[in-house]
């Protein structure tokens, strides 16, 4: 098979290693890729969100099948686009991918299936957001544009002023653009976060191996939010008794929803939870694989992949035997100085032969090559992620690799895995 894959991260470098182990699959392309993915990949200068230019390429490269990894794509319809081209695809078709691509959409069918997830209310005019968060005078409180922005349309605001400026510049000045015509504001809620990835082919539906992502910029959950820093697998607050929780009052109802709405999933969902004192309740839904979720998730994947993609598009999922490797999985991001603020391109990286290290797998998000050299080209730029016996060899493993690749103003957390080992103790 030949098998396109639509992306530039971290997480489609994981999806190109896990496709390249099926016995199926004899030739990867990857648009536009990056640095390291061209060691696994024939990359091809055409944008993950070209929707003509991606078919074109398709076609040009005869695709067996096509894998659109990223939100924006997925959103505007780019796997419609290339199932009307005659491709095979995985991810789900625009009216389904609607569930992270409006969060008004998401919350509305929660409330209308009661799925558990936190109180909100919608608003279209900045006035009548201040006056409902005035009038409430709960804090802190959670503020989310509509539409996709990056990762970064949540605030939560810990007083008034701080809810003010937010507001303005989602609502007025418009740093998400359209996306935040609409705001949701929501309850704040807490416990620990947990992300199921889960396959589904709208008949059934299969989690994946949990995870825990490390959402903010600096040690300590401290810092600004960022796309991500770091993950581990399974997440040790994700119990067999709240998974079944998950499954029972969230999964099942979430496929079952989109089907009566007529926009049945087939792809990954992914599903963001926070286990509350009251139980587990959905914070998002992302309408594909996670980042850098996936790169801890499918290391432990032992099924063929291809299969799995197969089984989805015809519907055969619930006969498929997925199976998981049970050692933990780690992943340390080393990002660009700066990020997730403006950063630096092109600094040279120093340590890795061929984008690899020997103990760990590296996989590339923001990197290029420049000549033989491999620069940054990102904010996030390498996931050094390895398998370990335990969650603390996993660790130890990752983070030597950390320690062996160097570029200038490159910063890691150093708390990656911390909460789950002291949730182990
Ligand atoms: P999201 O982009 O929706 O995942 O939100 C980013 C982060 O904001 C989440 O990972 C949570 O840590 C936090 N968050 C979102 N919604 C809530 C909420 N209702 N209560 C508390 N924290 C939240
Ligand atoms: N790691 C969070 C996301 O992929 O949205």
């Amino acid at each position: 098979m030949r098998v396109l894959v639509v992306g530039s991260g971290g997480r489609e470098h994981a999806l190109i290693k896990k496709i390249k182990e099926s016995s199926r699959v004899d030739y990867i392309a990857c648009c536009p890729g990056n640095g390291g993915i061209s060691y696994d990949a024939e990359c091809f200068n055409v944008g993950a969100t070209d929707i003509d230019g991606v078919v074109a390429l398709a076609k040009q490269i005869s695709a067996d099948l096509v894998v659109v990894a990223p939100d924006d794509p997925l959103v505007m319809g780019m796997v419609d686009a290339l199932n009307n081209a005659g491709f095979a695809t995985f991810g789900p078709k625009a009216n389904a991918a609607i569930i992270e691509g409006s969060k008004v959409f998401s919350k509305e069918l929660m409330q209308k299936y009661h799925i558990p997830t936190a109180e909100y209310k919608v608003f279209d005019n900045a006035d009548e957001v201040m006056a409902y968060i005035k009038e409430k005078n709960e804090f802190p409180t959670v503020i989310k544009a509509d539409g996709l922005a990056l990762g970064k349309g949540v605030i939560i605001p810990e007083s008034l002023e701080e809810a003010e400026a937010g507001v303005k510049e989602i609502m007025e000045d418009k740093i998400f653009g359209d996306s935040g015509n609409n705001v949701v504001v929501e309850e704040f809620l807490t416990g620990p976060e947990v992300s199921v990835l889960a396959f589904t082919d709208g008949k059934c539906v299969k989690p994946m191996v949990s995870s825990m992502d490390h959402k903010r910029a600096l040690d300590g959950d401290k810092g600004l939010n960022t796309g991500g820093m770091g993950t581990v697998s399974p997440n040790p607050y994700y119990t067999d008794e709240v998974a079944k929780e998950c499954m029972e009052k969230i999964f099942i109802p979430t496929i079952e929803a989109m089907n009566k709405e007529g926009r049945t999933f087939k792809g990954c969902l992914y599903f963001g939870l926070m286990i509350t004192p009251k139980g587990p309740k959905v914070i998002e839904y992302n309408c594909r694989f996670g980042d850098p979720e996936t790169q801890v998730v499918l290391p432990r994947l032992k099924t063929d992949i291809v299969d799995i993609f197969e089984a989805i598009n015809n519907e055969t999922l619930s006969d498929l035997d997925i199976e998981w490797d049970e050692r933990a999985c780690t992943c340390v991001i080393m990002a660009s100085g700066g990020y997730p603020k403006s950063y630096p391109k092109g600094i040279e990286i120093k340590g890795l032969s061929d984008g690899q290290l020997d103990g760990v797998t590296v996989y590339h998000a923001g990197t290029k090559l420049d000549g033989d050299n491999l620069v940054t080209s990102g904010g996030r730029v390498l996931g050094v992620t390895a398998l370990g016996d335990t969650l603390e060899n996993a660790l130890k493993k990752s983070y030597d690799g950390v320690k062996q690749i160097s570029f200038d103003g490159a910063h890691y957390r150093n708390d990656i895995g911390k909460r789950a080992l002291s949730a182990l103790k």
